[in-house]
């Protein structure tokens, strides 16, 4: 069993953050309900737990509380800003709503160096706040570490007992040494080792594979993507050829994906990949469809449809492996004002019917985006692939707006391979969470070579993103577009018009349909 930091989530839009810190120290985290009894958090043995922010506040009638219990698991404990409340509300202290609320940047003043949390880090810190209720009497046997202007409870530690409490935020990157400060506790409090790794992952996640599926075969639907492709490889290293992906081209791909897809995997790792080009089933049913949710009703039934199938001819599997991701499992926290909650309820994965009669194998359910990219370069993936930006699963359809037509995609694709190339060119691609062109419904008047055309129009669409929420589209440099629009104007026939998207999400979407 891994050493492992049990996070109680109250809610915050932070919780994640602090597991990710955790794991980024290389220590295993998990998070919990906050009312995860502590019999439950006992069995996982845990080094050490953190209470998490939340919205509430503690002195409310419904306000969300640990069991009183794992005070007394003889574990460390670290309450992060309403955490920190929980211990007041359960040791003895006071919390009141604050005369004005302490949001963003603060300076934390270390009264007490001794203090572990604090171990190699400065007398003075920025940090980072966001709570209205603060503190206003010590819990019981609680001291002081740390102040701010606002407050003078800012860090507590018990006098006896690895308790701490910290009214800030150490694991947003606007403290800058929180990460210092998580450190210090998984190691120096909690005393965990650095045993965390992607390699010792390998090890563990094909010794739990073999036990889950013995000596069955397993199907994998591999899109090419970051997270399928990096459960193909581990699924691959466990049971070798028992496992069998179906790559489903739908025709919607961008340039030589199908390509890349079938040398990685089939040439150079020699997994039995069963290629289905399923386009012109594809193409046949986008006919005469311009409603941009008429289109991904018709792709999502059509790649059901043809995946069930090449199921079928894939012969007899008992398990169906799935990339599945850590934030997709962890159970939401239903507290009002909890933007993580919401966040889940948006997330979209069209996945597959419930009547396919498998077993699910997902190797990638504790881990977080960056640790998959990580576990993909470890098991020998191309850079090309583990960095590879998000792509729809309606795939070029969502960005050749109006009907889907093979001319139009070969336009679209042609234009894209130039956005790509000269974004990786210009070793912006990869800082780039999504760049990519869109084929517009516009044809306009030009003149090119004494000739008047009357062509298409395509948008270059670069955004950046933590997660696909929210986005702002990217300032790139005037050098790097025109190079962009003269080649595309030049190479790809049937455009001559280039137009850039400013618009962020929100109000716009990323994709323009
Ligand atoms: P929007 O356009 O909603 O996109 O701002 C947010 C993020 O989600 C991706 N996206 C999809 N991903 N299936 C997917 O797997 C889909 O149907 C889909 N639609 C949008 C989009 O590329 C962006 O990263």
């Amino acid at each position: 069993m891994n050493e492992t930091i049990v996070i109680l989530d109250f809610g915050s839009q932070y919780t994640q953050v602090i597991a990710r810190r955790i794991r980024e120290c290389s220590v295993y985290s998990t998070i919990l309900r906050y009312d995860t009894p502590a019999a439950k958090i006992a069995a996982l043995k845990p080094k050490g737990i953190i209470l998490s922010g939340g919205p509430s506040s503690v002195y409310a009638k419904d306000a969300p509380l640990p069991d009183k219990a794992i005070f007394k698991l003889g574990v460390p404990v670290l309450g992060i800003c309403y955490g920190v409340q929980v211990f007041a509300q359960f040791l003895g202290g006071r919390v009141e709503k604050g005369q004005k609320r302490e949001y963003g940047k603060g300076t934390l003043t270390v009264a007490d160096k001794k203090c572990a949390l604090f171990k190699h880090l400065p007398g003075q810190l920025q940090v980072w706040n966001s709570h209205g209720d603060k503190l206003t009497r010590l819990p019981k046997d609680f001291v002081v570490v740390a102040t701010t202007d606002n407050s003078d409870y800012a860090a507590i530690e018990h006098t006896q007992r690895k308790f701490f409490g910290l009214q800030f935020h150490p694991e947003v990157v606007h403290t800058p040494r929180g990460r210092e400060i998580i450190s210090n506790f998984v190691h120096s409090v909690c005393g965990c080792g650095k045993n965390w790794t992607m390699r010792s992952y390998v090890e563990q996640a094909v010794e739990e594979i073999r036990a889950q599926v013995g000596r069955e075969r397993v199907i994998l639907g591999l899109s090419g993507g970051v997270d399928s492709s990096v459960a193909a490889a581990l699924l691959h290293r466990a049971i070798g050829g028992q496992l069998t992906c179906i790559f489903v081209n739908n025709g919607l791909l961008r340039a030589r994906e199908a390509e890349v897809v079938q040398e990685v995997f089939g040439k150079n790792f020699k997994i039995k990949l069963q290629y289905e080009d399923a386009t012109a089933l594809f193409m046949k049913k986008l006919k005469g469809v311009t409603d941009p949710e008429q289109k991904r009703k018709v792709i999502g039934k059509a790649f059901i449809d043809v995946f069930q199938s090449a199921t079928k001819r894939a012969g007899r599997a008992k398990f169906l492996a799935q990339g599945t991701l850590y934030p997709d499992v962890i159970e939401s926290v239903p507290i009002a004002g909890n933007p993580a909650a919401m966040i889940k309820s948006h997330h979209n994965v069209g996945g597959l019917p419930k009547n396919m009669k498998f077993q699910l194998v997902e190797p990638l359910r504790c881990l977080f985006k960056d640790e998959v990219r990580l576990l993909g370069l470890e098991l020998g993936l191309p850079k090309e692939i583990v960095y590879r930006q998000p792509f729809p699963g309606p795939g070029l359809a969502v960005r050749c707006l109006g009907e889907v037509t093979p001319d139009k995609l070969k336009v679209l694709r042609r234009a894209d391979a130039i956005v790509v190339e000269e974004m990786k060119a210009s070793g912006l691609y990869y800082k780039t969470w999504q760049t990519f062109a869109v084929l517009l419904p516009v044809r306009s008047v030009g003149v090119q070579g004494d000739e008047r055309t009357y062509d298409w129009t395509l948008a270059i669409r670069a955004v950046e993103s933590q997660d696909g929420m929210t986005a702002d589209w990217v300032r790139l440099p005037y050098d790097l577009l025109e190079k962009i629009s003269l080649r595309i104007t030049n190479e790809v026939r049937g455009l001559n018009r280039v137009v850039l998207d400013l618009t962020s999400k929100p109000p716009g979407t990323i994709e323009w349909e």
